[in-house]
């Protein structure tokens, strides 16, 4: 069939908006309309070159909702008129890291995934003149249809909007499951978050969910006080006009019983190396733990002083919040239904699929929280 897509032809070029070929579901895939699509900073660290590993030309998005409307050979677990979120973390429930209960990083279409083709090794977009586009992230929501495998689909309720819980394919599971899986955030608790971006204010709102009692934003633009503010934020500061952050958010935490100070959590959505260091050293001697979520440049490394360690600090990382997408997708999607997170007010804009690179212009110069586009 031909579907309408947004492809990156090659690396610093804006997205050309044109008709592709793409192919039927083959055994163990799903085609899916994607009715929405969030832009994420991933896609502009790929459409920029930054990525090592990005591949071109490709179909880019990974924050997508939609509707399955074929499925091919064996294909148990969905059928066509589900509405379904695309999961760029897979869940097989099969594999040596499935089974271990310890990870979220499903391995068993890992390699094909990131050569930008399906578990067959070849892709199913092609131009009308032929030509091999790759998938990207295995989902490619800048598709109107797509196809994907079985294990790459989480299964919603058919009432949720497709232009809002798109955002729960990437953005709002990374930071709300940061808290929840990740950090095992509990009620009481005092956290620094650091970028008050379209992750860090899905954080914020899940440090609010987990009952935190602080929840410290810290974000060089002034701007974002309010937006933290909107989503559960109880103290704001601005690096600019501080002159130790660590220092700062170890006096705030200090109570008349424990003087030593620190956040017993903190996250970094910014990756900005030097702001990891700080979310680390910032966080409670004997028992912190910093969260990093922001993906750095290519090459850069993380430093600290092994006492920061040695004295109890705990290092951690997460992808996709932790989420076994099939699992905990369609959750996150209830409490958003039901009122429990907030999604509506960080989609700041809607856009139409021809004028998707005016979303990454937005992206670019801050004006954006979330820009999705509507199919
Ligand atoms: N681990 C994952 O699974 C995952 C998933 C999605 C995105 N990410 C990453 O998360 C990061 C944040 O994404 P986003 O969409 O929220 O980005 P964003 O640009 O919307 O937000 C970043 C925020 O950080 C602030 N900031 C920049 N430098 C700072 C500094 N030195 N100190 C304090 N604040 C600073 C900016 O003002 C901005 O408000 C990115 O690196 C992105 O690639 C990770
Ligand atoms: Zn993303
Ligand atoms: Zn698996």
């Amino acid at each position: 069939m031909r579907t309408r897509a947004a492809v990156a032809t090659q690396a610093g070029k804006p997205l050309e908006i044109m008709e592709v070929n793409l192919e039927g579901p083959r055994a163990g895939e799903v085609m899916v309309e994607v009715r929405a699509t969030g832009l994420c900073h991933t896609d502009d660290f790929t459409l920029s070159g930054a990525d090592p590993e990005g591949l071109f030309p490709a179909i880019l998005g990974h924050e997508g909702a939609g509707v399955v409307v074929e499925v091919g050979e064996g294909v148990r677990s969905v059928k066509p008129g589900d509405h379904v979120i695309p999961l760029y973390t897979p869940e097989c429930r099969e594999c040596p890291s499935c089974l271990s209960r310890k990870t979220n990083l499903c391995t068993s279409i890992r390699a094909t995934q990131g050569q930008g083709v399906m578990p067959d090794g070849s892709s199913r977009f092609t131009t009308l003149d032929g030509d091999p586009i790759l998938h990207y992230m295995g989902c490619s929501t800048f598709s109107n249809f797509t196809v994907l495998p079985e294990i790459a689909v989480a299964k919603i309720r058919e009432d949720a909007p497709f232009d809002k819980v798109c955002y729960i394919g990437c953005g709002v599971t990374t930071g709300v499951g940061a808290v929840i899986n990740t950090a095992k955030v509990e009620i009481g608790a005092k956290a620094a978050v650091f970028g008050l971006g379209g992750i860090g204010l899905n954080v914020i709102q899940g440090l609010r969910l987990a009952g935190a009692d602080m929840i410290i934003g810290v974000d060089i633009n002034p701007a974002k006080k309010e937006w933290g503010e909107r989503f559960g934020m109880t103290h704001f500061i601005n690096p600019k006009e501080c002159d130790n952050v660590v220092q700062e958010i170890v006096e705030m935490t200090k109570t008349p019983f424990d003087r030593i100070g620190g956040a017993d959590y903190s996250f970094d959505c910014t990756g900005n190396v030097q702001v990891m260091r700080d979310a680390l050293e910032c966080t409670h001697r004997g028992w912190g733990q910093s969260i990093i979520i922001g993906v750095a440049p290519a090459g850069a490394e993380i430093a600290t002083r092994p006492f920061q360690l040695v004295t109890g600090r705990e290092w951690k990382g997460t992808a996709f919040g932790g989420a076994r997408g099939r699992t905990d997708v369609p959750q996150i999607v209830e409490w958003y239904m039901e009122g429990k997170i907030e999604i509506d007010p960080m989609i700041t804009h809607t856009l139409t699929l021809d004028e998707i690179n005016k979303g990454f212009d937005m992206m670019h110069a801050g004006e954006s929280i979330r820009s999705v586009v509507v199919y």
